[in-house]
């Protein structure tokens, strides 16, 4: 929900592709799915564009599940290339908020790891996912380029 306001809002003035993981192996089971984020596994995910050299600007959104991302995220970290010297933006959604700034460092530095020099974040608690407004006031003010 975030990721389709996200692309609502960069569609204001760019051309915006957007990419869903989907990752049917991965368990429905809350604490299935926790301790395979704690330890940070990879998921399969279904076929995906991983190439991303095209484009100028990259997000990448994530729930936030045992203070990582979830294991899709990882495996599309692991894949994706074609991000040297690029700007990404990292988003999250989450519930308490613990762990949230440290999923956000994992992301990063395996981006840093791709070749990407410059990032910006936001986080939005799962409460308010689908308040269109709010969010876009916090892109105006975190998301410029
Ligand atoms: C397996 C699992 C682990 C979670 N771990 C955390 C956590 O460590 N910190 C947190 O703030 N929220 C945590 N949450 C809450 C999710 O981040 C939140 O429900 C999610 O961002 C909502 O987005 P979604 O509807 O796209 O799943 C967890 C949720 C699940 C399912």
């Amino acid at each position: 929900m975030v990721a389709l306001t996200l692309r609502e809002y960069f569609k204001e003035t760019n051309d915006v592709e957007m990419i869903e993981l989907r990752s049917p192996d991965e368990s429905g089971n809350f604490f299935v799915q926790a301790a395979r984020a704690f330890k940070h596994a990879r998921a399969r995910i279904e076929n995906t564009q991983t190439d991303l050299r095209n484009y100028d600007v990259v997000c990448f959104g994530t729930p936030v599940w045992a203070f990582g991302p979830a294991p899709a995220m990882n495996t599309y970290l692991d894949n994706c290339e074609g991000l040297q010297d690029k700007s990404a933006v990292l988003f999250t959604t989450y519930g308490s908020g613990t762990g949230n700034i440290r999923c956000l460092n994992q992301m990063q530095s395996m981006l840093v790891k791709k070749g990407v020099v410059s990032f910006k974040h936001f986080s939005i608690q799962q409460g308010k996912v689908g308040e269109k407004e709010f969010i876009f006031s916090l892109l105006r003010e975190k998301i410029t380029f």
